[in-house]
């Protein structure tokens, strides 16, 4: 009888930890969703900027896979592959013509937006030439991660929303 006393107030203790801690989490995942600051695009944009960032992720995870094989060139191709034509030639040669989009989303994104997708790519033609020069692996990787903690950077401050169209 005692025993039972005991147990009983023990589960109800432990329930309500978990519901707490369920609760809390659940909150402050919320919380965090809505400090970030909206971006409404339309959803041929936003489904454009998606099939971008799920190449960024698989590019990245590639160099990391290349840069311990100590496959250089793959490393630089790879890197490439995301950078975007217009920003490949340092000289800054301004190709134009990517059919409105570009201009449409330059004058929709936030310039905040804007200054991290450009460090995003610096960072990854910085990882071409760091694997043109045939730099140390470790060197490239370290390079892979300030890359990117540009991509942590935004995703903690802006999400996208559709904007009617
Ligand atoms: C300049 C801002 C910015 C940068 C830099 C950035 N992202 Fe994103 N990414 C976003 C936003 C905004 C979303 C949409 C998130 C939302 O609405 O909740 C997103 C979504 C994604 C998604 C989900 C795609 C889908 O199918 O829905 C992936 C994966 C992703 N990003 C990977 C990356 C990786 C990897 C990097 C860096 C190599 C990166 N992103 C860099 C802004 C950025």
């Amino acid at each position: 009888m005692l025993s039972g006393n005991v147990a009983v107030p023990r589960a109800v203790l432990l329930a309500c930890t978990f519901t707490v801690v369920l609760a809390g989490g659940v909150m402050s995942g919320a919380s965090s969703a809505e400090s970030r600051i909206e971006i409404k695009i339309p959803e041929a944009d936003r489904e454009h900027c998606a099939r971008r960032m799920r190449e960024y992720l698989a590019m990245s995870n590639e160099i990391l896979g290349a840069t311990l094989e100590g496959d250089h060139q793959a490393v630089a191709d790879k890197a490439l592959r995301v950078v975007p034509r217009r920003y490949r030639a340092s000289a800054g040669g301004q190709a134009g013509g990517s059919g409105g989009r570009h201009e449409r989303m330059q004058a929709n994104m936030p310039q905040g937006y804007q200054a991290m997708m450009h460090h995003l790519h610096d960072g990854f033609k910085r990882i071409a030439d760091l694997a043109r020069e045939e730099a140390e692996p470790v060197l490239i990787q370290r390079q892979l991660v300030r890359t990117q903690n540009t991509c942590v950077a935004c995703h903690a401050t802006y999400r996208f929303t559709t904007a009617e169209e």
